[in-house]
């Protein structure tokens, strides 16, 4: 009711002329799309608008891990590193909901402690894609786009996340998204480190744990700008089903690399590139040295 009286006193009444003034300038922009690129490209362009619009950002978490026991809930300047990532996601502006999915009381307990919503998922959920796909069938709403947010990268920007949805809405033909940053000279080698190379359209062609692309000299050109994978992901939820069922392709088993099954088998996926230094949390001497980046950059 006050709503309603407040925001009818505060509108002028609109001048007549002005009002078919907009209709004729809306029915102008209108005819000049369809004329310019056609009835079916239209019909498209306008269809597009709300082309994978319902958007959920998964984090998966589990307790139990060989390098890291009950990493999740380890402290990171007084907060555990789930809540971290949560309250990120939070901020991402693409995202309709943020869940937890996870196969551990204490973590869920955790999380609901600080708002969080979240999903129970099995003990058998083998990888974190597995876990978001049985989160995605366990929740009412339907979604277009899942966001795979790894629940170990705290310091995740907002940014990125709404980054790779936009690239994944605005590219029909790419099924899975995900991002790169600029490769420090030091991990060129480093064989956790994932690179990446992409065409001049931004579809990835190939990830691998060697450096790629690969310098005649055999060594690392100082002046190629090599691409680090970021572990965070997005997919069209159709595709999500597709491919858990895909069995396991030669490329990716070689490298151990989940995402190749997806180039291997002929879809595509859209990578961006972001200004991003990775600080991911994967054994416990990595709670230290992030702890101390937050303190530099007076992050709390
Ligand atoms: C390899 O790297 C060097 C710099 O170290 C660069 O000058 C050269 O163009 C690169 N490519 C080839 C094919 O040598
Ligand atoms: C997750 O793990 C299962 C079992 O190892 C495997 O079949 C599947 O391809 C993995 N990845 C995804 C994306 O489901």
């Amino acid at each position: 009711m006050s709503i309603c009286a407040s925001s009818s006193s505060s509108s002028e009444p609109t001048p007549p002329s002005t009002t078919k003034a907009l209709i004729v300038h809306g029915v102008a922009v209108g005819v000049a799309v369809a004329v310019a690129v056609g009835a079916h490209a239209y019909f498209y362009l306008s269809r597009s608008r709300k082309f994978r619009s319902r958007v959920i950002g998964i984090i998966p978490a589990r307790f139990a891990s060989s390098r890291f026991q009950g990493k999740p809930l380890v402290q990171i300047l007084g907060k555990p590193m789930i809540q971290r990532t949560w309250e990120r996601a939070k901020l991402a502006s693409t995202l309709d909901q943020v869940v937890v999915a996870t196969d551990d009381e204490k973590i869920a307990e955790c999380c609901r402690g600080f708002g969080a919503d979240v999903i129970m998922t099995s003990e058998s959920c083998r990888n974190g894609t597995e876990r978001c796909n049985e989160a995605l069938q366990k929740l009412e709403k339907k979604y277009d786009v899942v966001v795979n947010i790894q629940g170990d990268e705290p310091l995740i920007e907002p940014e990125v996340i709404d980054g790779i949805v936009k690239a994944l809405q605005a590219a029909p033909d790419a099924v899975f998204s995900t991002a790169v940053t600029s490769l420090k000279p030091e991990d060129a080698f480093d064989p956790n480190r994932v690179k990446c190379v992409v065409d001049n359209r931004g579809y990835a062609i190939y990830f691998s744990r060697g450096l790629i692309p690969h310098n005649k000299s055999g060594k690392v050109n100082p002046q190629f700008p090599y691409m680090l994978h970021l572990g965070i992901q997005s997919y069209d939820t159709k595709f999500l089903k597709i491919y858990s069922e895909l069995m396991p392709t030669p490329l990716q088993l070689e490298e151990d690399l989940e995402q190749l099954k997806v180039l291997e088998n002929g879809y595509k996926m859209k990578v961006i590139k972001v200004d991003h230094e990775a600080h991911g949390v994967d054994i416990p001497e990595d709670v230290e040295k992030i702890e101390s980046f937050m303190r530099e950059r007076n992050l709390s």
